[in-house]
């Protein structure tokens, strides 16, 4: 990071701090950390501004499921070592229905594990190598803003958490600000296409300090609603139940969610263990894709692009296989001059996209059905004729395999 020269007066009235970089990067999810590390390890520097403080985004539960893929990217950013003494690996899922639980075995069907390690972890993770290097991150800035993406000196402006006023030239912005972030407002209306599904149920989740009842995630169908047993450590268990979008988290005490949780987990001969819920909280559920995700000089990775109903535990995945097409793009342009993948980012990238936005949808529609008066009988049916056949065919069984367990990054 750069600071230009004649800049550093910093009273109200004074003009803005300059700073100068190749990429500026806006978020610090996955898809800006790991973008930053992966440009670092090419030799194209960047500067990555957060709003939020360091405390709140290494505390934010949200993923824990990582494709191979993504495994492989977070090793080759150098971030694979606590990933691998203290992540599991997992060969399969189990799928269930009231009396029927059935293994998929992913390793048979497609070669492939997925790793359950959590979204808390790879971020601290990367900001840990990041500060380590001596690269500049910021937290708890304001007033993020973006200017002038359709020159060729894009700038990203700021107020730091100590009030200075800072203006960032760079040559490309990345916007990696997540759903709620600014970056996407800066490709015009005119010129911003999006398609969005939202689906009539959310999930509450919870972390509790108990040994997980299973070794392998459980995706259970259920009338009452769709319920998931995953977990983050021999410890730590990680569950979800299907609710209506508009419950508030003050009517679900825990023991009404462990309640749930046993009833619609429930199969012959397995018992839940329950324990002290440590966070819950209440996640819509949206499928959401934005195009395109490249304007002139702005590039957005990540959530700020899209998003996916948690089901196919695609999320983070998605976010890193940006993060990774986009710093290959950027360190072409960058360090060889060839600017031919930066032109290409939008249309890779959101190939993988709509791919992961099917997938999403399907294991969505597949696991959760109507609930309450009015319910769709004719839709259940085909729920459960559908998970009989993910479950007995396996040419079925392998697609969903390939699928969960994620595409090869260059395709
Ligand atoms: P984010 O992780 O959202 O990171 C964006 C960053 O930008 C944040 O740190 C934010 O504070 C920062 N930011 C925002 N605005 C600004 C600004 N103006 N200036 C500077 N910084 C800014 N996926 C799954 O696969 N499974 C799950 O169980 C799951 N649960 C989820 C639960 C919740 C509540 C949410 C919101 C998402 C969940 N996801 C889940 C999705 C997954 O976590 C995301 O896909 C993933 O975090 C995307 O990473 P990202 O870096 O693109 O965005
Ligand atoms: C988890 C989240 C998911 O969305 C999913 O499909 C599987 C696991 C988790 O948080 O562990």
């Amino acid at each position: 990071m750069a600071t230009a020269p004649g800049s550093g007066s910093h009273g109200p009235m004074a003009s803005p701090r300059v700073l100068r970089t190749q990429v500026g990067i806006i978020g610090a999810g996955p898809a800006g950390l790991l973008l930053a590390r992966l440009l670092s390890r090419r030799g194209v520097d960047s500067v990555v501004v957060e709003n939020r403080s360091r405390a709140y985004v290494e505390a934010r539960v949200r993923a824990g499921v990582l494709e191979h893929a993504t495994v492989e990217l977070l090793e080759e950013a150098g971030v694979g070592e606590r990933l691998h003494s203290e992540g599991l690996r997992h060969d399969g899922v189990h799928l269930q229905w009231p009396g029927e639980r059935h293994r998929l075995d992913f390793v048979d069907l497609c070669g492939r594990s997925v790793w359950v390690y959590g979204q808390t972890e790879v971020v601290k993770d990367l900001i840990a190598a990041r500060l380590a290097a001596g690269e500049p991150l910021l937290f708890d800035v304001r007033d993020t803003a973006v200017h002038d993406v359709t020159g060729d000196r894009p700038r990203i402006t700021w107020t730091d958490a100590d009030g200075t006023a800072t203006e960032l030239h760079c040559d490309a912005v990345a916007g990696c600000d997540g759903f709620h972030g600014v970056s996407r407002h800066a490709v015009p209306a005119g010129v911003r296409r999006t398609w969005e599904r939202t689906y009539p149920y959310a999930w509450l989740g919870i972390l509790a300090d108990v040994a997980p009842s299973t070794d392998e995630l459980i995706y259970a169908w259920h009338p009452d609603g769709f319920a998931l047993h995953s977990l983050r450590s021999p410890t730590v268990s990680r569950l979800y139940v299907q609710v209506d979008p508009d419950e508030r988290i003050e009517d679900w005490p825990d023991e009404r969610i462990w309640e749930a949780l046993a009833r619609r987990l429930a199969t012959p001969g397995w018992t839940l263990r329950a324990g002290p819920v440590r966070e819950k909280g209440i996640t819509p559920m949206r499928s959401v894709v934005t195009e395109p995700m490249r304007h002139g000089r702005l590039f957005l990775a990540g959530d700020s692009a899209h998003i996916v109903p948690p089901t196919g535990a695609k999320g983070l995945n998605l976010a890193a296989a940006d993060a990774w097409l986009l710093a290959e793009a950027l360190a072409a342009a960058l360090v060889d001059g060839d600017e031919r993948l930066l032109d290409g980012y939008g249309e890779r990238a959101l190939r993988r996209v709509w791919r992961a936005t099917h997938f999403s949808w399907w294991m969505t529609s597949m696991l959760h059905p109507a609930t309450g008066p009015g319910a769709d009988a004719f839709d259940r049916e085909l729920q459960l004729a559908q998970l009989r056949y993910v479950t007995s065919s396996r040419a079925a069984a392998a697609s969903l395999a390939e699928n969960y367990t994620g595409l090869a990054l260059d395709r």
